[in-house]
């Protein structure tokens, strides 16, 4: 059999990433502009982006902390409210901002002025369908009776079914999907459904955070995320459908530092941090399942296809190639631990 050491792609997008701001802002930009050309920036920072001139005073802080001489574009997105006016929404479109996002309250970090009830932003998601706005949708429900695991596939049900009826051609992206269920949901909608999948979901399963690598007892706070990583079943159902080919599933990282003090803490923040080795660890995902072939449509056509966004023209290379993921990162006044940290990785940015 012939491995493939060496892997030119068109230069991939991130279409689900947070950045922060401040300090953080300026420790992170960096990583993720020397491998993606855009990303789809999250807007739940503290107080979160709900008008269209905070999202184009967020895009111009972002772009003061890329380095000279790397090109990099940061798409902006709003925060979807209770209370988010229509016009803003007409206001957003002109400013270049291209989506809004839906966190249920209390659903993950600075989610707490999220949506408390879907059918009070209607009008909002109509003059969104009528804009063309995507909505990037948090897909876990917050129930305190529902399983945390559960959560996804009970959003799917009592939520993302209902919304899909009243909204057929309304743009939605399925964000960081974790289970078989949304996988065959997304497969099964129509083209207005797509969906990202993070590069941890891909490559570990819920044994991550309670289990050492060799297999013995250890909480390991840093493959905490929303939503949790799942069983084995359904990392191979997302491998299978980011893998399979099918134009509905895009590259999206949901990088999310936080200080490595408030994950390893009792009440620890949820959020991995792939943004440093992003597109190594997608490729050892596509590597393990034999489809380096096919990391090329998912990391850099669907998603700009999906966002009716014109697909990059630079070109980026792999190469099987060890090197050791720094255990810390600076990260403003505190550390960054990402994802891998002290661990090797098999594939290698050029
Ligand atoms: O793990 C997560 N971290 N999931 C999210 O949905 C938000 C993110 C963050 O902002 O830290
Ligand atoms: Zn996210």
């Amino acid at each position: 059999m012939n491995t493939i050491d060496s892997l030119t792609l068109t230069r991939p997008d991130d279409w689900h990433l947070h950045l922060r701001d401040g300090a953080a802002l300026s420790a992170v930009v960096p990583h993720t502009a020397r491998q993606f050309a855009r990303a789809i920036v999250m807007p739940n920072l503290k107080p979160p982006v709900t008008t269209a001139a905070q999202a184009v005073a967020y895009r111009e802080r972002i772009l003061a902390a890329v380095p000279a001489g790397l090109a990099f574009e940061p798409l902006m997105t709003l925060y979807l409210t209770d209370v988010l006016a229509p016009d803003e929404i007409v206001r957003a479109k002109t400013a270049g901002v291209v989506a809004v996002k839906l966190y249920p309250a209390g659903a993950t970090t600075n989610s707490d002025a999220g949506v408390t009830d879907v059918r009070k932003t209607y009008p909002t998601l109509e003059a969104m369908q009528r804009a063309g706005l995507p909505l990037l949708v948090h897909g876990e429900v917050t129930d305190p009776a529902i399983d945390l695991f559960d959560r996804e596939k009970v959003f799917i049900d009592t939520q993302l079914i209902p919304l899909r009826r009243d909204f057929p051609e309304l743009k939605i992206v399925f964000e960081h999907i974790t289970t078989r269920e949304a996988a065959q949901y997304v497969n099964e909608a129509s083209a207005f459904t797509g969906a990202t999948i993070t590069a941890h979901h891909l490559l570990y399963n819920r044994n991550a955070i309670f289990l050492a690598a060799g297999g013995g007892a250890a909480l390991r706070p840093h493959y905490y995320c929303l939503p949790v990583l799942k069983r084995e079943e359904h990392r191979r159902a997302l491998v299978d459908a980011a893998t399979s080919g099918s134009t509905k599933f895009f590259l999206g990282t949901d990088s999310a530092p936080h200080p490595a003090q408030l994950k390893e803490h009792a009440s620890g923040c949820a959020g991995c941090y792939t943004a440093l080795s992003a597109i190594e660890l997608y490729a050892e995902a596509f590597d393990a399942v034999g489809a380096l072939d096919k990391l090329e449509g998912f990391a850099s056509f669907h998603g700009a296809d999906f966002y009716g966004l014109p697909r990059n023209t630079g070109r980026v290379t792999l190469r099987r190639e060890p090197w050791l993921v720094p255990e810390t990162l600076p990260f403003g006044d505190a550390q960054l631990k990402p994802l891998r940290g002290g661990e090797s990785m098999q594939w290698r940015l050029a």
